[in-house]
């Protein structure tokens, strides 16, 4: 493939999430790096292109800064690159039916099957309104702004990202017919039968928004082809399989699989990082003989409870392990103001309660919780572990189990959720459990744990150089590429 990069472009990003957010400190303005995987990933195209990124205002001071702008306003990263910025900000009650009705306790739950059916999820008015008055508007408000800034900037490629905007991309095609444009879905694509959980308005909708993109991208191939499939069945498109493309409405939507990537030269300096090695030696203090970890934030979608449980088993099963194995759980707080999210936290806490109470000897405590916003903290643990437990019930990549590797120093083996999309290509190389079998995941860690020197070598290895290889550049040049190939072809 080409290095697009080298070939600065004009790109528009319109993602949910700014790259800063801005708070009030001491009277005074500060900006932060904004949360989440997307936006580190999408980070590394405002140091080579031209972009314009169109993003929610979250906070009361992002609100305060789109109130003083008209219109995009160039922002620097922290590392000097120039950028406009664009926030949207809406009226907080709408915000709020987007955010946590809609977008994260609808979607993001169905999108994870994390939902039974037998009882959850119970739709009342709630559902239809967190829609109509919620991610319709939202989804509006930001389609508006990208054609705002589509007037300044004509030949700007337009970059959807993610599961809170699929509604955008057909009103952005509605009003400007030749603007090349893809989505990027992050996150699982379940079956079609699954999709029926939504009111057929609702499904529908969101599937045809995203077929108004040129292409849609997914990190795996499993959700390509869910996509696809639900394509088909749900809207009655015309889908070539083969060619991953669906027409629908008389467009024609390729259909991608991208894995995405970590940038390792930022995981070289982070190792280094005095900040690190401060929170490393404190890790290495404490530390057991052999180190279990687990990395993520506090989403029910990643199985943390489950990971606890089988942790237990495993000290139920081997006692010779005791005082000689500890788990530690660096968990970021997530999305703590929808009840679902605060509930899970506290049933993580009873869980390592449970477990410490049960086998925690005076010397020896099995389990450690720590959940704060550090990612330094996360970087020390990702070199000391022994053994790192992804077990997510479904996730859309899971980018902990690329990261880790890059700096881990202790040959650590990979316990991996059949249903990451990262199984796809680091399967090989781990051990493989399915994330609701906790007896399963029990023997797992055991058979990580004793696995011999040279095979640990081997496999950690192996991720390593996958990871070296197919760095976030490549996730990057691809869909550029893939936004070339429309242009060619129209
Ligand atoms: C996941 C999603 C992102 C989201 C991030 C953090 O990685 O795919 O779209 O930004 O979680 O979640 P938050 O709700 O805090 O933006």
């Amino acid at each position: 493939m080409s290095d697009t990069t080298t070939n600065r472009r004009k790109l528009l990003v319109v993602f949910n999430r700014a790259p800063i957010s801005y708070a009030r400190e001491g009277g005074e303005r500060v900006a932060r790096r904004g949360g989440g995987g997307v936006v580190t990933a999408l980070g590394g195209l405002l140091a080579h292109h031209d972009v314009t990124w169109v993003a929610s205002a979250m906070t009361d001071e992002d609100r305060a800064v789109a109130a003083e702008r008209d219109g995009s306003f160039v922002e620097e990263t922290a590392n000097g690159a120039a950028y406009r910025l664009r926030l949207v900000a809406h009226d907080p009650g709408t915000y709020e039916r987007f955010y946590s009705v809609f977008a994260n306790p609808t979607l993001w739950f169905l999108q994870h099957y994390l939902w039974g059916l037998g009882a959850a999820p119970d739709f009342g008015p709630e559902l239809h309104e967190a829609w109509s008055d919620g991610y319709v508007p939202v989804n509006e408000a930001l389609a508006s702004a990208a054609l705002e800034e589509l007037d300044r900037e004509p030949e700007a490629a337009v970059l959807f990202h993610d599961y809170h905007l699929y509604l955008a991309p057909q009103l952005v095609r509605a009003a400007r017919p030749d603007v090349v444009t893809s989505h990027f879905v992050h996150i699982p694509w379940p079956e079609p039968d699954y999709w029926h959980a939504l009111p057929e308005g609702l499904r529908v909708a969101i599937h045809e928004g995203l077929l108004a993109n040129d292409v849609v991208g997914f990190h795996t191939d499993r959700w390509r082809q869910a996509f696809l499939l639900a394509a088909g069945h749900l809207l009655g498109a015309r889908v070539d399989r083969d060619a991953g493309t669906v027409e629908h409405r008389g467009h024609k939507t390729r259909v991608v699989a991208r894995p995405i990537g970590v940038e390792p030269a930022e995981f070289d300096r982070l190792r280094e990082d005095p900040a690190v090695l401060e929170r490393e030696a404190a890790l290495a203090a404490r530390r057991p003989e052999q180190l279990v970890l687990r990395v993520d934030r506090t989403d029910p979608s990643k199985n943390v409870v489950r990971g606890f449980r089988a942790f237990a088993l495993l000290l139920e099963r081997h006692r010779e392990l005791h005082g000689r194995v500890g788990m530690v759980a660096l968990l970021a707080p997530s999305r703590q103001d929808i009840p679902l999210y605060a509930d899970y936290v506290a049933e993580i806490e009873a869980v390592v309660r449970e477990v410490n109470e049960r086998f925690g000897k005076d010397d020896w405590q099995p389990v450690e919780l720590d959940i704060a916003d550090d990612f330094l903290r996360s970087v020390a643990g990702y070199k000391q572990f022994d053994v790192l437990l992804a077990n997510p019930v479904f996730d859309g990549l899971n980018l902990v189990a690329k990261e880790a590797f890059l700096v881990n120093e202790r040959d650590g083996v990979l316990v991996l959720s059949e249903n990451a999309g990262a199984h796809a290509e680091l399967g090989d190389w781990a051990l493989t459990v399915n994330p609701l079998d906790v007896s399963g995941q029990a023997d797992a860690l055991h058979a990580a744990l004793t696995l011999e020197p040279g095979e640990r070598r081997r496999r950690a290895a192996a991720i390593r150089e996958h990871v070296r290889a197919h760095s976030i550049r490549e996730w990057i040049d691809a869909q550029l590429a893939d936004l070339d190939a429309v242009r060619s072809a129209g």
